[in-house]
């Protein structure tokens, strides 16, 4: 993993901008991301940092891997983005440099301007989060197997070991806020905010599956189902926007018990064998939610009848394992493949209860048009996509607590 740390303040950011600039954010969500500088949640923390100092933030673009020259001009020339990175005057880059000289080149004619150093490569580790074990010469450190943590770095080569002051996004446009009851608690939230993105901004879980932050809302999994006051119809808390004095419900007898349903069914339709799964690891993918909603449920058995028939694992990949039979369809892997990766290489193929996903519309990963940048890994919230270096590590995982590319 190439391991970058920011070096420049909030305020040098500011000194690049100018107030009438058409800024469009560009993060990579690879390794930056596990540098704690990339990635979509922290686009947004720095768009709403921007914003509320005045500056015109006309859009954020991730990446799945930014450095690659050829993914970066498919997302500039994105039949949905084309018009929104012409009128842009300035990209700030939240890639290492390599993904920072990408954007140079494919943006030639715009400001684009770096935020980090990159400085070595190295680790993520679950205690210390990401280290450094291999320097660059330029930083005069030497080689270190048991790496070097952020702090340590940034004291060193006086760089920042965060990214921008979280303190100063909390400060919100308060024009911007609408007032509205969650669970008959007052609450607010921003214009333009699902219901999801509602309770999250106000510490409240609602369980989901198909949703993720940084990509377009399916509502295919039914399991965030809220009651609005007025509404005849359970509605999706992942793609209803809020509105002023919305009265919502996101928790009681009734959807929890439709929940466990649901989840029962999507470990009836699925090889339940988590102690041996790979994404049984916490590995840099995360752990499994669907793993987690049944611990939180306290789900010990399922009253469905558990569909045995067994699909063909594809190991053809380079860098990732596809297990069909581990995945519930929320097409967040479809997703991320055309969002992410601007590749629009997976699909679901057949029906009922044979309905999976496929690369290339029914092939093999290696002979598919996949670009191996991991973008469906990261988005599978089972063990169905997992990276193939985490396979067959077993607990050793939990001891080593490293990743390591
Ligand atoms: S995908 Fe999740 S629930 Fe399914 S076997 Fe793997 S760890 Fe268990
Ligand atoms: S299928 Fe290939 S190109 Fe698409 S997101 Fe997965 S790794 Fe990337
Ligand atoms: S492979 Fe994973 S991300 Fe894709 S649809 Fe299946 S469970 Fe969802
Ligand atoms: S998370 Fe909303 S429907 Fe799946």
């Amino acid at each position: 993993m190439i391991i970058s740390l920011r070096d420049i303040s909030y305020e040098d950011l500011k000194n690049k901008l100018n107030k009438d600039d058409k800024i469009v954010l560009w993060s990579c969500n690879t390794c930056i991301k596990f540098c704690g500088i990339g990635g979509y949640d922290n686009m947004v923390l720095l768009e709403n940092m921007l914003r509320a100092d005045g500056y015109n933030i006309i859009g954020k673009e991730l990446i799945s891997i930014a450095c690659m020259y050829s993914l970066a001009e498919q997302h500039k020339k994105s039949i949905d983005k084309k018009n929104m990175f012409q009128e842009a005057t300035a990209i700030i880059c939240l890639t290492c440099e390599d993904g920072f000289e990408t954007a140079e080149s494919v943006f030639n004619d715009k400001k684009v301007i770096k935020v980090v150093k990159t400085i070595g490569v190295g680790n993520f580790t679950m205690d210390r989060g990401p280290i450094l074990t291999a320097p660059f010469e330029w930083t005069g450190l030497e080689q270190n197997n048991q790496g070097y943590s952020f702090p340590e770095l940034a004291e060193k080569l006086h760089l920042y070991p965060t990214f921008f002051d979280r303190k100063e996004a909390a400060e919100d446009n308060t024009d911007e806020n609408i007032s509205l009851t969650i669970n008959n608690k007052k609450c607010t939230a921003r214009i333009g905010m699902t219901i999801m993105q509602a309770c999250e901004a106000n510490s409240i879980k609602v369980p989901h599956l198909c949703y993720e932050a940084d990509l377009t809302p399916d509502a295919n999994c039914r399991l965030c189902l809220c009651k609005v006051k007025g509404e005849k119809e359970l509605v999706p808390s992942c793609a209803t926007p809020v509105r002023e004095n919305m009265e919502i419900i996101t928790q009681d007898d009734e959807l929890e018990h439709a929940r466990k349903i649901l989840l029962e069914l999507a470990l009836a339709s699925h090889e339940h064998n988590c102690l041996t799964c790979s994404k049984g690891n916490p590995c840099i993918a995360g752990n499994c939610e669907l793993q987690s909603l049944v611990r939180d449920y306290d789900i010990k058995e399922t009253r469905f009848q558990q569909n045995k028939e067994k699909l063909p694992v594809d190991t053809s990949s380079p860098v990732l394992v596809y297990d069909p039979n581990k995945c519930v369809s929320c097409g967040r892997c479809v997703r991320a493949c055309k969002e992410v990766a601007c590749q629009n290489n997976l699909s679901f193929v057949n029906r009922g209860s044979k309905t999976c996903v496929a690369a290339g519309a029914n092939k093999l990963f290696n002979q598919s048009a996949c670009v191996t940048c991991l973008a469906c890994v990261f988005a599978c919230p089972t063990g169905a996509i997992t990276e193939k270096i985490s396979h067959f590590e077993g607990d050793d995982w939990l001891e080593t607590n490293v990743y390591q590319s």
